[in-house]
C-alpha cells in the first residue's frame, strides 16, 4: 500500500515499466484479446497535478491505463529546451502508481526514433501555422513533430481512448484533426485546466520561474478570466481582448499573441460568433515560455 501525496489516496501496485515496443505490445496482448478498453496518457514526464487529472480520467473510464513518458525530441526547435528539460523519472513513476496506471511506457530515442526514420505525420494548413504554429514562434514542425509521435504511440498502444490537456488547446484540436483525418480508431478526451491555487495554469515549465516571475506570471490567467468576462459582459471579443491587455501590461509582460480565434478550426474570428471562442495566450516570463487559455462558450438562449 502507498500514499499519493499529491491526494492522500491510497493505492496497491506499482505501474509496471516498459522500454520496449514489443513489450509492450506483448503485455497489452492479453487485456486486448479479452476485449478490456485501454486508455493511453501521453506525457513527457515530471508530472503535475494536470497529468495525474488526465491519469485518474482514464483510470475511471478503462480497464487498463497506460501512461507513455517521452520527451519527444522531434517536437522541440533548435533553440528551444530539449536539453534542459525538467526530467524526474522516480517520482514520475511514484506519481503514475499512485493514480492508478498499469503501464508506464518509458522508451529511450532510438527505440521510437531508429536510425534512418524518415516519416513524418503532419496536419496541414491552418490549425498548425496559426498560434504556437506561426512560423515566426514554434512553427509547423513542432506540430509536425507532436503528430508524429501520438500517431506513433496510437499505433504501439492501440488505445480505445487518449487522453490530453486543454492547457495545449492548439495540440488537442490539431490531434483531434489527425485521427479525425486518419481514421484513428480513438476517442480523444480532453481535460480541463488545472490550475495552482492562484489561477497559474499548471505545466512542467513553471519550474523555470524565479520567485519574482512566478508571481507575474498570474497576469496570464488573470488576463484571460478578464477578457472572457469583459467579452461577455460588454458583448465585445475586443472589449475582452483590451481587458487582457491590460492585465499582461500591468505585470510588465508582453504577449507573443493574444488571440481570439473559433476553438475547433482555429480560425480569427471578429466577434462573438454563437460558437466556443478560444481566447489564448502565449508570453515569455522570466526564464519561461508560458502558454494558457479559455474558451468562451455560447451563451444559450
Ligand atoms: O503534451 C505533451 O506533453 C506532448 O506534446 C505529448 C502529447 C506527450 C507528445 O509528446
Amino acid at each position: 500500500m502507498t500514499l499519493n501525496s499529491l491526494t492522500g489516496d491510497t493505492v496497491n501496485s506499482a505501474a509496471r515499466v516498459v522500454r520496449g515496443i514489443d513489450e509492450l505490445r506483448a503485455a497489452l496482448a492479453p487485456a486486448r484479446r479479452e476485449g478490456q478498453t485501454i486508455g493511453l496518457v501521453p506525457t513527457m514526464g515530471f508530472l503535475h497535478e494536470g497529468h495525474v487529472s488526465l491519469l485518474r480520467a482514464a483510470r475511471a473510464d478503462c480497464d487498463l491505463v497506460v501512461m507513455s513518458l517521452f520527451v519527444n525530441p522531434t517536437q522541440f526547435g533548435p533553440n528551444e529546451d530539449l536539453d534542459r528539460y525538467p526530467r524526474d523519472e522516480e517520482r514520475d513513476l511514484r506519481l503514475a502508481s499512485e493514480a492508478g496506471t498499469d503501464i508506464i511506457f518509458a522508451p529511450d530515442v532510438a527505440e521510437l526514433y531508429p536510425d534512418g526514420a524518415a516519416t513524418a505525420v503532419e496536419v496541414t494548413g491552418g490549425l498548425t501555422s496559426v498560434l504556437d504554429g506561426d512560423p515566426e514562434r514554434r512553427g509547423p514542425a513542432h506540430f509536425r513533430g507532436v503528430t508524429t509521435i501520438v500517431a506513433k504511440l496510437f499505433n504501439i498502444v492501440g488505445p480505445d481512448v487518449a487522453y490530453f490537456g486543454q492547457k495545449d488547446a492548439q495540440q488537442a484540436a490539431v490531434i483531434k484533426r489527425m485521427v479525425r483525418d486518419l481514421d484513428f480508431p480513438v476517442r480523444v478526451e480532453v481535460m480541463p485546466i488545472v490550475r495552482e491555487e492562484d489561477g497559474l495554469a499548471m505545466s512542467s515549465r513553471n519550474v523555470y520561474l524565479e520567485p519574482a516571475d512566478r508571481i507575474r506570471a498570474v497576469a496570464l490567467s488573470r488576463a484571460l478570466a478578464a477578457a472572457e468576462q469583459q467579452a461577455l459582459a460588454l458583448d465585445s471579443l475586443q472589449a475582452g481582448l483590451d481587458a487582457a491587455r491590460i492585465e499582461l501590461a500591468a505585470a510588465a509582460i508582453e504577449p507573443e499573441y493574444l488571440e481570439a480565434r473559433d476553438a475547433e478550426t482555429l480560425e480569427p474570428v471578429e466577434g462573438l460568433t454563437g460558437r466556443p471562442i478560444l481566447i489564448a495566450v502565449a508570453a515569455r516570463v522570466g526564464g519561461a515560455r508560458l502558454i494558457d487559455n479559455v474558451v468562451i462558450e455560447p451563451l444559450g438562449d
